[in-house]
């Protein structure tokens, strides 16, 4: 039906018949003729309807509004000097029309698609199809799948092999609640969608197929936020015969293809960091390293203060810790309060602040401090005139870390911090991979030592006789990958060894009945010769949104669904009726929707 692509002709084509398919993306009539900007996925180029071309196609244009889908048959001409358009790729031509064939009529969209503006969200969505011809998602899907198939690529080359795992399965534990399916075919059970592939990956490598990836669908009941969706798009890999260095080495050669081809940026190597690096200097286990304003240390400081928070808070074994926020001694007293309820819905007792002036340090506080403590602060800070230090005290360090850690990014953030840079700029991207984390963490809530990973991360050898005796001092063999503050990836060299699985199972409170209810089917399969083997995850969605400078990974997925779960195309999630629900055996207890 169609000769070119409407973003396709150049001056080069100038004299060719073409037949072009698209839609009416602008109209104007000027002087008696009419132009069109006619779109396709390709990008714009410029019609004219006159009646010096054609009598027919000129009155046919007459009907012609914004979104019809048509199919126009014409020349290409070149655009006399002075009428050429810079700001579109096909500005240097205009197509002469012959022919117009209506295909579609469109009613008026419930929103511009050439349009800039802000568009409700839930109308975005709900007019999905719509929302996808506007360029920049048109761009962010056409991005998508330039990167999954650069992955596809690289990993094909590099002798892994893409196969698939099953949908309705088990439980895998990623530490979020399952979505379940119910069985009809065996009143009362369920399958579970997949959270990830990773038990089944794992059997992989103890089939022997040494190599594998999978571009795969995860669904995780959790609650969404703007990098996180209800189901998401892992790259998920394997490999056999490996350890940390060898699963670092193809994962971050694999980033710098990706970001070649689809970017075209070359990548600096990766800056590596262990957890407790990133948690001293950042406070978070997600580091941006693109600014400064790092976490500091005044243990020393006020090793021997009066003041009554520091105090308390090093007796109690906890930390002092600050920030420095350059040029903001100067905050107004409502910003600084603000500053401290913030603090304190993160969590901390308080937040002292301390700004330096010519005349000395300005704070609710520089009383109880004495001229050492105050002479140190500065230095200690390397704060200069004019800065304000932000000070968290806490019996409990890992509240230190979590309330300047989020105070540094808000802060950065609002105070626009970050330098702009352009994304072929390699500094535009800071990858981190993080390394010796901890293998549990402490679940005070419900009493329990939970996993940082999951159940099946390995365990740095040294340190694995505090499985039984003091979990905490466990380190895992997990990687993770960060780029600009988010978690991009996560993976793990794995326990291959069915004592040591059931050993780390079995301090997780697990109970071997459990273990093998849950996990049977993998101790099992250790049992008949498990390779050494590791891989890691990156999320797809995630690696896009940061690929087209996007804020929330909705951007960049076709039909995602909003914050609260649902999709307003389709209006799922849906009720079904009792006859469905019979023949899966179930019953609903939810209340009755209102009559009206
Ligand atoms: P993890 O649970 O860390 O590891 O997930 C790996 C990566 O998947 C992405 N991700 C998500 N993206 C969008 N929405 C979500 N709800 C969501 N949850 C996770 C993130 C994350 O880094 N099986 C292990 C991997 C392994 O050990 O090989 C796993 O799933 O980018």
């Amino acid at each position: 039906m169609r000769t070119h692509r409407c973003g396709e002709l150049t001056a080069a084509d100038a004299g060719s018949s073409v037949t072009l398919c698209g839609w009416v993306h602008t109209r104007r009539d000027h002087g008696g003729v009419t132009f069109i900007d006619l779109r396709d996925r390709s990008g714009l180029v410029q019609v004219v309807f006159s009646p010096e071309i054609s009598l027919a196609a000129h009155a046919a244009a007459e009907e012609l509004r914004g979104e019809f889908c048509v199919q126009v048959q014409g020349s290409v001409a070149a655009r006399r000097s002075g009428t050429v358009n810079p700001r579109l790729a096909t500005g240097e031509v205009e197509v002469a029309a012959h022919e117009l064939t209506v295909f579609s009529r469109a009613e008026t969209p419930p929103f511009q698609v050439d349009g800039h503006g802000e568009i409700e969200e839930t109308l975005r969505l709900r007019y999905r199809y719509l929302d996808l011809r506007r360029e920049h998602m048109r761009d962010n899907m056409l991005l998508r799948h330039k990167i999954i198939s650069a992955i596809r690529r690289f990993f094909d080359a590099e002798g892994f092999v893409e196969i698939e795992t099953p949908m309705l399965t088990r439980s895998t534990p990623e530490g979020a609640r399952d979505y379940l399916v119910p069985s009809r075919v065996h009143p009362g059970d369920f399958y579970a969608l997949p959270q990830s592939p990773q038990l089944f990956k794992q059997l992989f490598m103890v089939s022997g197929l040494d190599r594998y990836y999978q571009i795969v669908k995860c669904f995780r009941d959790e609650d969404l936020r703007a990098d996180r969706q209800p189901e998401f798009t892992q790259l998920d890999m394997e490999m056999s015969f490996v350890d940390i260095a060898d699963v670092l080495d193809v994962t971050e050669r694999m980033f710098k293809f990706v970001w070649r081809e689809a970017l075209g940026v070359a990548l600096d190597d990766f800056v590596r960091m262990t957890y407790g690096e990133s948690m001293e200097r950042f406070g978070v286990d997600k580091p941006d390293t693109r600014f400064g304003m790092e976490l500091t240390d005044l243990g020393d400081v006020f090793a021997g203060t009066e003041a009554r928070v520091f105090r308390a808070a090093l007796d109690d074994g906890g930390a002092v810790k600050c920030v420095t926020l350059a040029g903001r001694a100067d905050m107004g007293r409502k910003d600084l309060d603000a500053l401290v309820d913030e603090a304190k819905s993160l969590g901390a007792g308080g937040l002292v602040w301390a700004g330096v002036t010519a005349e000395g340090i300005r704070s609710p506080v520089d009383k109880f401090f004495s001229d050492d403590e105050r002479a140190g602060l500065v230095k200690v800070a390397g704060a200069e005139e004019g800065d304000l230090i932000l000070i968290v005290a806490d019996g409990d360090p890992g509240v230190v870390y979590k309330v300047l850690g989020a105070l540094r990014n808000r802060l950065a953030d609002r105070h626009g911090l970050i330098p702009e840079r352009a994304k072929s700029d390699p500094e535009a991207w800071k990858f981190v991979w993080i390394t010796d984390f901890p293998w549990f963490e402490y679940n005070e809530a419900e009493g329990r030592w939970d996993p940082i990973h999951h159940p099946f991360t390995g365990v740095v050898e040294a340190t694995k006789d505090y499985l039984e005796t003091d979990p905490g001092r466990v380190v895992s063999k997990a990687y993770d990958i960060t780029l600009n503050g988010w978690e991009l990836a996560s993976g793990s060299i794995r326990i291959h060894d069915r004592v040591m699985q059931e050993r780390v199972l079995s301090a997780l409170g697990i109970s071997d009945e459990e273990a093998q209810a849950r996990f049977g089917f993998l101790l099992n399969a250790f049992r008949y010769g498990a390779p050494p083997h590791g891989g890691i995850a990156p999320g797809i969605d995630r690696i896009v949104a940061l690929a087209a400078g996007e804020s929330n990974i909705r951007e960049v997925i076709a039909f995602p669904k909003t914050q609260s779960a649902t999709d307003p195309l389709t209006g799922a999630p849906a009720p079904v009726d009792d006859a469905q629900l019979k023949l899966l055996h179930l019953r609903s207890t939810a209340p009755a929707p209102p009559e009206n």
